[in-house]
């Protein structure tokens, strides 16, 4: 732990009188709106040469009961509707507190001594430390680990908090006695919009750097391979088109293979038929090919005079291989018992060797199929994608065992859903795939393919 992150200044307290805040900033403003204009009475006394006296402020009020009432009135609606605005969410917290039942308390009633009068008054004999702070669009809680019984529910607050004010868990870190969490609201979580102007904008800011949305990056060498899931309808293709684009961009070696001869086989014409399997043979060669791939790089890699050990593809110029299979649970059923165990050989090979080689694999799965994709399996896939609704289960195949707790996505949100990128997210976290509704992605990818062509020097010395 380094002494930058020792929360020296954590913030703002959450104290049990938050509750009222409203309340009470309602009546300081009425407080400093009256003050002003007792001054002002007194400045008008001061220049006729009167007196200041409380008879005299009643006797000049007397007449002004009214427009009094209603100065006071107006001054007290616009605070309270300022206050709505902000949400303050120290007040949400402190209520939150309450509600959940993180305090001891006892009420004592006193009695006034003249008027008979009978006040109560609340004494926490417990209240937990909670600070909360905000940096840029986030804001952080830290939360005392203070042994007490509620302690277990201060380790997992983000359940609470996630859906208390629509955000999201961006960071959870146990720093000394505390745990700090960063949330992030999700009206900040833009998505990428695909239309006439990204057409021809291919400039490639990152080889090895994929934007997925404005603040999730998925750098596919750290974090390689990738399993997208989702019912049907969810919105996997398009995502797949997406994906595909970038990997272009970046003149990656592109297979496609589309078992349900549908949504990617008309690829073919731009990318050519080479690259693009549709029936069973052709998928089954396609992997064949891929493996074969890889071994082929890994034995030119060692065999090459800048061969270290921990280097990979990217020090040989090689570039990125993808294998691109779409609806790869459904290929399983059109298998023989030969043909299924070749088919998953292949694949585990290439997800757990294929890294340093360059090679990798890119699935998609209505239901990811524990046969298809062991639990060994999954938790080597890099970036993992659930699009639309998933059951609990469809959930856990794709993370894993999660305490997330899924916030249903309504049919008309296009391509939303949840992502977790490994080594950068503990947690699925909610996003939104990039929206193509006005965007032409054949037309896209085959001007991509003509710029690849004129960028090839050997390309380029022809036309010259
Ligand atoms: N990111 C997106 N931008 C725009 N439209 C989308 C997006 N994602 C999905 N859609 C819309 O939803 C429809 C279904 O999406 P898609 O074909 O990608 O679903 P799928 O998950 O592949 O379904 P299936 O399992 O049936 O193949 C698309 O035809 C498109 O109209
Ligand atoms: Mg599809």
């Amino acid at each position: 732990m380094s002494l930058k992150e020792i929360p020296i200044f954590k913030g703002t307290k959450i104290q049990p009188y938050y509750k009222n805040l409203n309340q009470y900033i309602i009546l300081a403003v009425l407080g400093i709106t009256s003050l002003i204009l007792l001054y002002r009475i007194y400045q008008e006394q001061q220049l006729r040469n009167k007196e200041f006296t409380i008879m005299t402020v009643i006797d000049i009020l007397k007449d002004k009961y009214l427009s009094l009432f209603i100065i006071l009135g107006v001054v007290a609606g616009a605070t309270w509707f300022i206050l709505k605005l902000l949400r303050l969410k120290v007040i949400d917290l402190a209520n939150m507190i309450e509600t959940q039942g993180f305090i001891q308390r006892v009420t004592t009633t006193k009695q006034t001594e003249y008027l008979k009068l009978e006040m109560k008054h609340d004494e926490y004999r417990y209240y937990p430390t909670i600070f909360y702070k905000t940096r840029g669009k986030d804001f952080i809680l830290h939360v005392k680990k203070d042994g007490s019984r509620f302690q277990k529910h201060y380790l997992e607050l983000e359940t609470i908090i996630e859906p208390m004010f629509d955000c999201e868990l961006k960071e959870k870190r146990h720093i000394g006695r505390y745990v700090k969490y960063v949330f992030r609201p999700l009206k900040y979580k833009k998505r990428l919009i695909m239309d006439e102007k990204t057409l021809n904008k291919h400039d490639v800011e990152d080889m090895y750097n994929i934007q997925i949305t404005n603040d999730v990056i998925w750098n596919y060498v750290k974090s390689p391979h990738a399993l997208v899931s989702g019912v049907t309808g969810g919105g996997k293709t398009y995502f797949l088109f997406y994906m595909i684009r970038e990997l272009v961009k970046r003149k990656a070696e592109v297979r496609l293979l589309d078992p349900k001869n549908s949504d990617l086989s008309f690829m073919s014409k731009v990318l050519g038929s080479d690259k693009v399997a549709d029936t069973k043979g052709k998928i089954l060669g396609q992997l064949r090919q891929a493996e074969e791939e890889m071994e082929e790089r890994y034995a030119f890699m060692k065999s090459s005079d800048k061969y270290k050990i921990g280097k990979d593809f990217r020090i040989f110029d090689l570039p990125p291989y993808f294998v691109i299979f779409d609806e790869i649970t459904a290929f399983t059923s059109v298998l023989d018992k030969k043909e299924f165990q070749e088919m998953n050989d292949r694949l585990t090979n290439i997800i757990m060797k294929g890294r340093q080689a360059g090679v990798f694999m890119f699935l998609t799965a209505q239901r990811p199929d524990a046969d298809v994709i062991k639990g060994s399996v999954r938790d080597q896939l890099g970036l993992r994608v659930s699009l639309g609704n998933l059951s609990s289960e469809g959930y856990r195949m794709v993370y894993g065992q999660t305490d997330k707790e899924f916030m249903p996505v309504s049919k008309d949100d296009l391509g939303r859903g949840y992502l977790l990128i490994q080594g950068q997210h503990i947690d699925p976290v909610m996003f939104e795939a990039p929206l193509m509704e006005q965007y032409d992605f054949e037309k896209d990818v085959e001007q991509i393919l003509v710029q690849n062509q004129l960028d090839d020097p050997e390309c380029r010395t022809i036309i010259i």
